[in-house]
């Protein structure tokens, strides 16, 4: 069964075809980076009008690869939680091209379609059940999945997310955008002793507790390099990178430990992270489905092929989707939406 899927929830716009959930015929990103660089961050009604303006050619493109769209066997979009300017574009395509040629919508949610991107043309995936991390730009949650449609959320950040914290700490350090390759580049160069954060991305040093807060190690650079500016930028870079990333892998195995999880899978655009990929390749009692890099950050791919998954449980959308700000997973948790 092919899925064409359509990714347009924030800076990415992307399309893709993918068979049976698994094998990758067509797939094209579109980065909208220069777009935003002048900004320092994402717009959101710029990233709408450049969806906007790439969703067509990139669907033309499709057919120039020798795929009718007309053939594939249903259209897959995330629907949630991004931008609703932009999500809206995706959602209007996938719409137009089901009602078009009479096949079924399937509406994604983008974080844990993130999870699935390490079940594309991947050798080698993990059995349900299994823990799942997902930390990007917009999201740091720890889940439990029992199935695709049975997931728990486990863990959360209480302020920025991962990535935006990333972001927000090289704009401090007078870096580009987006943050997250950019002090990644940096710490490679630099000594993480040489500068001390305290752990204070450890929410809540309660032994049970699975959520994260980075707030507090951004606010500890900013002020490190305001009263000692001679602080080398490689260092401090360094030593954001290490706290930011140990406190993942920490609480990822805590819950893993509690759970009697033995597999963990990795994902989200904070996972292309070079410490994060070395500390998470550790042996260790777990076994960790990291997302290859190609893949780790926004992308239809991943959509489509998780889209497959919830067709086959007869999850199939009418006219009415919609496109939704707010994670469906957090929401449905009782209570526990910030
Ligand atoms: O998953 P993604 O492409 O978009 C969202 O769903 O948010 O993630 C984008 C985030 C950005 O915050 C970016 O700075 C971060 O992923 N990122 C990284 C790296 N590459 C991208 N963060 C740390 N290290 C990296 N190498
Ligand atoms: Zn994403």
């Amino acid at each position: 069964m092919d899925i064409l899927g359509i990714e347009t929830s924030c800076d990415e716009t992307s399309v893709a075809v993918v068979r049976d959930g698994r094998r990758t015929l067509f797939h094209r990103v579109f980065s909208q980076t220069e777009i935003h660089r002048p900004y320092d961050g994402v717009v959101p009604e710029l990233s709408a009008r450049a969806h906007l303006e790439r969703l067509n050619p990139m669907l033309d493109e499709v057919e120039r690869s020798g795929i009718a769209l007309g053939g594939v066997d249903a259209f897959a979009v995330t629907n949630r939680p991004g931008l609703v300017g932009s999500l809206i574009t995706g959602v209007a395509a996938a719409k137009a091209l089901a009602w078009f040629f009479g096949k079924p919508l399937v509406g994604v949610n983008h974080v844990l379609a993130h999870l699935y991107a390490c079940f594309l043309d991947a050798e080698r995936v993990p059995e349900f059940p299994f823990a799942g991390l997902v930390v990007s730009g917009g999201h740091t949650l720890l889940m439990t999945l029992r199935s695709w449609s049975d997931v728990t959320v486990e863990g959360r950040t209480v302020d920025d997310a991962a990535g935006e914290a990333f972001d927000k700490a090289s704009r401090i350090l007078g870096l580009g955008y987006p943050g997250g390759p950019e002090i990644d580049r940096l710490a490679e160069a630099g000594d993480a002793e040489a500068v001390a954060f305290p752990e204070i991305t450890m929410y809540n040093k309660r032994r049970d507790n699975l959520d994260f807060s980075y707030s507090g190690l951004k606010t500890a650079l900013l002020f490190r390099m305001r009263e000692r500016p001679e602080t080398r930028k490689e260092d401090a870079a360094a030593a954001f990178r290490k706290v930011a990333v140990s406190v993942l892998k920490r609480k990822a195995m805590r819950l893993c430990e509690r759970r009697g999880l033995r597999r963990l899978v990795v994902a989200g655009g904070v996972a292309a992270n070079s410490l994060l990929r070395r500390m998470f390749s550790e042996p260790g009692p777990v076994e960790v489905f990291l997302v290859p890099r190609e893949l780790a950050g926004d992308n239809a791919a991943m959509v489509a092929g998780l889209a497959y998954h919830r067709l086959l449980a007869g999850g199939v959308d009418g006219p009415d989707l919609n496109a939704s700000a707010e994670n469906d997973l957090e929401v449905a948790e009782g209570g526990r939406r910030r």
